[in-house]
């Protein structure tokens, strides 16, 4: 299976947006040397261009000659050379990746809904009870009357991501949105100094921007407690109760579950963003045309995770069948988990769950091509509770943004970088990478030299709601 092949199978998919997101890696070059990865050496690598440069503009009067660096950006020092193996690190800023309201990860999930929600006979969108809850009504026949979609409805914490993001694509497609967000959800509201600033910042205060109807309801429960079968009868009465509201005024409600994992499309978005990243490897945006060999992302409801791993797995298969996969061990994904609250096995199962879902839409077997060795997952950084800063993430926020120049975000992306820098700096890293290619007899020779990703799943919206963080 070729290169053309692969974009065929995912793009092909019937719920493909026309023109799909993209965002671009770069070289976390200034952290590099803060964590000490590298030791000595003139092989130092040059110090990489600006992420996206502007194409070049021809100098104009008041400098005929070409200005002197600025003071802000001083040349870098020489960089010492790595111990083995030489980790780089990189960036893919998932913040940027929509052209509306403050994008991130769920952009990339709801272009895959669009078609549905826009068909005159929406397949999913309904909230179906039992194991398989919110994730689909039963197929409508195409004799009905068209059933087209007015409102999206979704769900999530006071302060999260995903409803915004919902709230700009229903404005974009000319809908409503109805946001229901759970005050009881996590620890952010209750860790807050002031509550009444964290319930009307931040998020709060761009869905209402965008328009959206936001309902503050005092229960707990979303989605993911849902699927591990907590509080369903709480749940069942929040959502139904605004669904039966919704259509008894006429209207044509279409549900989303919060995140967008349990939609059954919702792992599509991540599924084809490996192939971009793979794409962004040939393309040499990684560093030397390599591979990226780690990926650090976030592990809220799942399906980011879940869709990385079935678009790596699909890329593994076309490799193998290329005989390319001797090469190089396999790229592996490491979510970061961001709540403490279910235990690891849950989050295993739940994502394994999505990852087969993703599997079976671009053309994988998911029982078969998609295992639980596939899912690892890191809980070891989801501090307290959901939705707060514990000191080491605020730590890793700070230095983030101190070093390169980059916000996280204090809920989601703090928490994984915290995790990608301890995996890396106590030589976690370096032991599995080693462990994996001292496996094998078949890898090639380019071992001392990996690609580690943090995924920037976006965020930054909330942060004016955590006006303590400083
Ligand atoms: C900024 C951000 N990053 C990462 C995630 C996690 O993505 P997922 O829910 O697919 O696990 C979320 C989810 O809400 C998010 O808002």
């Amino acid at each position: 299976m070729g290169e053309y092949e692969v974009y065929t199978y995912i793009s092909s998919l019937p719920a493909r947006n026309p023109s799909p997101t993209t965002t671009t890696p770069h070289q976390l070059y200034n952290l590099l040397a803060t964590l000490n990865l590298q030791t000595h050496h003139h092989d130092h690598p040059p110090h990489p261009p600006l992420p996206n440069p502007a194409p070049p503009t021809p100098l104009r009067a008041p400098f005929p000659h070409p200005p002197p660096p600025s003071p802000n950006r001083p040349p870098q020092p020489p960089l010492p050379f790595p111990r083995t193996p030489h980790i780089t690190l990189h960036l893919k800023r998932e913040d940027h990746s929509s052209p509306l309201t403050n994008s991130g990860n769920k952009y990339r999930k709801l272009e895959y809904l669009i078609p549905d929600i826009l068909s005159a006979h929406p397949q999913h969108g309904g909230l179906a009870p039992g194991p398989a809850h919110g994730t689909a009504s039963p197929p409508t026949s195409t004799s009905q009357p068209p059933q087209r979609t007015t409102t999206l409805v979704t769900e999530g914490a006071i302060q999260s991501n995903h409803t915004i993001q919902v709230a700009a694509v229903a404005n974009h497609l000319g809908l409503e949105t109805v946001v229901v967000l759970h005050k009881g959800a996590g620890g952010g509201l209750s860790a807050s100094t002031d509550k009444e600033a964290f319930l009307r910042t931040g998020n709060v205060q761009i869905a209402g921007l965008l328009g959206a109807e936001v309902r503050v309801v005092d229960s707990s429960t979303i989605a993911i407690a849902i699927a591990s079968g907590k509080g369903e009868g709480e749940k069942e009465s929040v959502v139904s109760r605004v669904l039966e509201e919704l259509r008894a005024k006429g209207k044509n409600p279409y549900w989303i579950p919060s995140g967008a994992s349990l939609h059954p499309l919702g792992g599509l978005g991540y599924a084809r963003c490996a192939v971009e990243i793979a794409a962004q490897e040939r393309g040499r945006d990684i560093e030397g045309g390599r591979r990226v060999d780690y990926v650090f992302v976030a592990c809220g409801s799942g399906s980011t995770v879940g869709g990385l791993i079935a678009g790596f797995k699909l890329l593994e298969k076309m490799e193998r069948e290329e005989e390319k996969v001797t090469q190089r061990p396999p790229r592996k994904v490491i979510g970061i988990i961001i709540s403490p609250t279910q235990s690891l096995a849950c989050h295993q199962e739940r994502v394994l769950g999505f990852a087969r879902q993703a599997a079976g839409l671009i053309g994988l077997d998911p029982q078969r091509e998609v295992s639980m060795d596939d899912v690892i997952l890191d809980d070891r950084f989801a501090g307290t509770r959901y939705g707060v800063l514990d000191a080491e993430t605020k730590e890793a926020l700070t230095l983030m943004a101190r070093k390169e120049a980059v916000m996280l975000d204090p809920v989601y992306t703090a928490k994984v970088f915290r995790g990608m820098k301890h995996w890396v700096q106590e030589g976690e890293l370096a032991r599995d990478w080693t462990a994996r290619v001292g496996a094998s007899s078949g890898y090639g020779h380019d071992q001392e030299r990996v690609n580690a990703l943090l995924m920037h799943t976006g965020g930054q919206s909330a942060l004016s709601a955590y006006a303590d963080v400083e």
